[in-house]
């Protein structure tokens, strides 16, 4: 049990936002012409693709923008993130836009496929001192990357880690400095069994009673770093496993298409790339092996 010293108390997923009794507050309009300027904006740097359907949703996401910039109207605000030569307005508004739902445990075929065949079988052709590389792309809170490494550690001695390294990116600071943090309320590691809670969680007391944190075993298999899924990539060859999850469904085809033309680049020859379950790679032109419903061999 521990008090997580040093830790501010809150967490992103609890707080709620402040309300005054007594004053109603109206949502300024968005205009389908406003709507579009700003989705496009997302588009060309996220290449997230905002239907109209999604116009009441990105209204009220942005709106608390035009409240704390004392601004009157999407257009003003639209202007303000165009001129601010900083970049932070934007990485707000993308921050604000994205989708991050997640879970531990997430999907479990997955976890259940690297846990026994996959790791076991990378593990059977190591001759040394295990080098792999896996990367959790558009990982959220965490909850992605700190699970895969749980079955990391699960399946394979710790001492054979110590070349071992998860990757996790995602485009939201927001999530990502969750994510770094590694704590987490209670009820959210509840897909988890009691005996992983035990094994890799620590318990918060006093001011943190009802969340945990990840133990330094798991975090420290972890890397978090901010980036963009549309920008080149640095990589060639790098990785054994992809997991890139619920991500592609914000895409259009031919950006999707774009994005698994990289992976499989950045992947080593006989690496695996895992997709949402929602996700195909159908009408996707690519140069994988199936391997089994939403898993793919390089
Ligand atoms: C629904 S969450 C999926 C999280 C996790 N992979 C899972 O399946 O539980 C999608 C994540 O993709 C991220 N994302 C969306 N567009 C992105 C981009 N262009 N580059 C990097 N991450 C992006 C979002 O910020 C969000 O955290």
């Amino acid at each position: 049990m521990v008090n997580f010293a040093r830790e501010k108390r809150s967490y992103a997923g609890t707080e709620k936002s402040a309300c005054v009794p007594g004053i109603t507050t109206t949502m300024p309009e968005l205009s389908d012409a406003e709507f579009t300027q700003l989705s496009q904006l997302v588009y060309d740097h996220a290449g997230i693709h905002l239907p109209a359907q999604k116009k009441e949703l990105v209204r009220s996401r942005l709106t608390k923008f035009l409240r704390t910039r004392k601004l009157t109207s999407f257009k003003e605000y639209y202007r303000q993130v165009l001129e601010d030569s900083s970049g932070l307005e934007l990485v707000n508004l993308l921050d604000a836009i994205s989708t991050n739902m997640t879970a531990f445990w997430r999907e479990p075929k997955h976890f259940e496929f690297l846990g026994q065949e996959l790791l076991p079988a990378l593990r059977q052709k190591c001759t040394g001192t295990p080098q792999w590389r896996l990367w959790s792309a558009g990982c959220s809170s965490g909850e992605e990357p700190y699970t895969m490494a749980m079955v990391l550690l699960n399946a394979i001695p710790a001492k054979e880690l110590s070349g071992v390294k998860i990757h996790a990116s995602d485009i939201n600071t927001q999530v990502l400095n969750q994510a770094q943090r590694g704590i987490y309320p209670m009820s959210r590691v509840e897909p988890l069994s009691q005996e992983w809670r035990r094994r890799f969680f620590q318990k918060g007391v006093n001011q943190w009673e009802g969340f945990v944190r990840v133990k330094p075993e798991v975090k420290q298999l972890v890397e978090f770093f901010r980036f963009n899924l549309m920008d080149p990539f640095p990589f060639k060859d790098e990785f054994d496993v992809i997991f890139c999850r619920n991500v592609m469904i914000y895409f259009e085809k031919a950006t999707q298409t774009e994005l698994i033309k990289k992976f499989h680049q950045c992947l080593k020859p006989g690496g695996y790339l895992f997709i949402g379950h929602s996700e195909s790679l159908c009408n996707v032109n690519h140069q994988f092996a199936y391997v089994k419903p939403t898993i793919y061999r390089k």
